[in-house]
């Protein structure tokens, strides 16, 4: 696992932006595997940037989104599909049916079943992560057991705590989503997190412990060949990583 300490939010958005840029030009009708929540919104800026004033093309680029909150159907504000339209894909040069973000309205076995059949016909080629406060990727909540492929999880009251944030209140945030699973994560070619602001239980577990641990799904990042974690300064320093 690959480690970089970035100055602030912006030159994490730019490193990480670098790594994007290289694929994109390199294999220009790649896969590529988005996440939400605010981590990646600076990335996902500098990459419009990038497309308006160097060209950087996307018209040949398919993207697969991790997860989508049960019960919101895209035009809700607060969907994932919403939030990758109004924060990228409406801004630079891709087609917009090349874009996957599960449906989780209406048939949701339906719904899995087809983001399942989309998940084992594609070979993502760089997957994006935020991280919960919890541990979590894209849903995958801390439990025993984890799940291999996409399924519906039941939302912790952590994560639903700090996603209330961007609805008017608690009772609005929805108590379930659907989500790639870990297998689907880890099988991505490479893996690549974004993470600072109040994540230190798990940027520690991550950065400065040595477990693998289904209670922290982020510490699954440890057993993939080609991951690289973004980490700001600051949080670095609040964790006592050593850089
Ligand atoms: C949500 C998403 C995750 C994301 C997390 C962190 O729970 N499902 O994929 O990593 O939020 O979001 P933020 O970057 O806003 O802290």
């Amino acid at each position: 696992m690959r480690v970089i300490v970035a100055e602030d939010t912006q030159a994490a958005a730019a490193v990480a932006a670098d790594i994007i840029e290289k694929i994109v030009r390199a294999e220009p009708d790649c896969t590529l595997g988005l996440a939400t929540g605010s981590s990646p919104v600076a990335m996902y800026r500098e990459l419009i940037r990038r497309c308006k004033d160097e060209g950087l093309d996307f018209s040949g680029i398919h993207t697969v989104n991790l997860d989508e909150y049960v019960g919101l159907d895209g035009s809700h504000e607060q969907s994932y599909r919403y939030f990758m339209n109004t924060n990228l894909l409406d801004h630079i040069n891709i087609d917009k049916s090349n874009t996957f973000v599960v449906k989780a309205t209406g048939d949701i076995e339906e719904n899995l079943k087809e983001f399942n059949d989309i998940l084992d016909n594609t070979d993502i080629r760089i997957q994006l992560l935020g991280v919960g406060p919890d541990g979590h990727l894209g849903f995958n909540e801390p439990g025993a057991v984890l799940y291999d492929k996409a399924h519906q999880e039941t939302l912790d009251d952590s994560t639903i705590e700090a996603n209330k944030r961007f609805f008017e209140s608690k009772e609005e945030v929805p108590t379930k989503a659907l989500t790639m699973g870990m297998g689907n994560i880890m099988r991505a070619k490479e893996l690549l997190m974004i993470i600072g602001g109040n994540k230190e239980t798990a940027a520690r577990k991550l950065l400065t412990e040595e477990m693998i641990d289904p209670l922290c799904p982020a510490t699954f990042l440890r057993l993939h060949r080609n991951a690289t974690v973004i980490i700001e300064k600051e949080l670095a320093d609040r964790i006592g990583y050593k850089y």
